[in-house]
């Protein structure tokens, strides 16, 4: 077992903050992912917080400010699980950065995204004991952890649109996969949102404000935001750029493994694919010639609507080095761009082009 319970072969970008992800094949074959294979993500060091001293302000614009320990949310609100799936708007920004460098950042390969099953509180209903008024128009997320390398040093924080946060999906949770959330994830309580990127899904949440604007946290007006490619995002005014909200329409192939030896033949691939809210995976198609000709994947019942869709299909491979596809479309048609390149942003998110991986094929 390595750091933070994770499996021993999990690409460890930085061991402080902890920020790793799983080898891209050990998320095949599971809808949902096992706990020590789901990718961690943090901004500052993890805090380790006594559940029984550990309390959740509820404040802003509500008539009736809260004040909840774990045993008051856990005895006052019905209980609800959700399966969600998790990704980091950094996802697969390795790809951007041989496009370009992005100084700075973390050079996620393809598996900065897991699916578990979250069990909690629905937002909604600790909203409506509060009492929002009509003016908070969004719903703001404190974590307990400090951020490093930031100037002001401040705690991780973030704001989804009111209408989003009322919706019933919007978790407070205290379990994943069925046992105690771990501190690495967020214990004792953690936001999770289902549909929108994962820098959303507030860890170790302290605070709830209800608020005329988004959050003018710097993860929310700074970062997660992708900017004109010529921006500088040292000098860029706050809330300039797109800010990240909805997830994206995405997919990746997670077997074979990049620069793999493998035998001339059918071979089988899998991947997984994710589209944004409202929106479903509608097919994904797989090529073994960089895109001439493609084949229509089958796709796994996803394990919720708001989860991943794995899929397989077997190709022919030829002997030689071959290059295999994958792009995934959504209910309205849209399907993933070709290349990195148009995408490329100075913060380096949202990589939703087409998935490779090189092999060599041999008899
Ligand atoms: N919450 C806090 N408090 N601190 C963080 O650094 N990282 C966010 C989000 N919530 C973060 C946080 C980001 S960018 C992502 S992608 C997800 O948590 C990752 O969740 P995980 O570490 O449970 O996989």
């Amino acid at each position: 077992m390595g750091a933070w319970n994770k499996r021993d072969d999990m690409l460890i970008h930085t061991a402080e903050p902890f920020n790793a992800e799983p080898p891209p094949a050990a998320l095949a074959g599971h809808p949902i992912t096992p706990t020590d294979t789901f990718y961690s993500r943090n901004h500052g060091n993890i805090p380790r917080i006594d559940p029984a001293s550990w309390r959740l302000s509820v404040d802003g614009l509500v008539e009736r400010p809260l004040e909840l320990s774990l045993a008051d949310l856990q005895s006052r609100f019905e209980h609800h699980t959700v399966v969600a799936t998790l990704a980091c708007a950094g996802n697969r920004r390795g790809e951007l950065m041989a496009v370009r460098d992005i100084p700075g950042q973390t050079p996620w390969r393809s598996a900065a995204i897991s699916t578990a099953r979250w069990t909690g509180v629905r937002l909604r209903d600790v909203l409506a004991a509060a009492g929002p008024s009509g003016e908070a128009h969004h719903i703001a997320f404190t974590g307990a952890d400090r951020a490093t390398g930031i100037d002001p040093a401040q705690p991780f924080g973030g704001s989804i649109p009111a209408d989003k946060a009322t919706s019933g999906d919007v978790l407070l949770a205290w379990r994943m996969n069925d046992e105690p959330l771990p501190v690495a994830h967020g214990a004792p309580v953690r936001v999770i949102v289902p549909g929108y990127v994962g820098a959303r899904s507030v860890k170790w949440v302290e605070r709830i404000t209800a608020q005329r604007h988004p959050s003018s946290s710097y993860f929310q007006a700074l970062d997660y935001r992708v900017l004109p490619a010529e921006t500088d995002p040292g000098t860029a005014p706050a809330g300039s750029g797109l800010s990240l909200s909805v997830a994206a329409l995405n997919s990746a192939i997670l077997t074979p493994s990049e620069g793999s030896h493998v035998l001339v033949g059918p071979n089988l691939v899998t991947g997984y694919a994710t589209a944004g809210e409202h929106r479903a995976v509608a097919r994904v198609d797989v090529s073994a010639d960089g895109g001439k000709n493609w084949r229509v994947a089958d796709m796994e019942h996803p394990p919720g609507p708001w989860a991943w869709v794995l899929w397989r299909a077997t190709v022919n491979l030829p002997p030689g080095r071959v290059e295999i596809t994958a792009r995934a479309w959504d209910t309205s048609a849209a399907t993933q761009p070709e290349h990195p390149e148009p995408l490329w942003n100075p913060l380096g998110y949202l990589n939703t082009s087409w998935s490779n991986v090189h092999l060599i094929a041999a008899l």
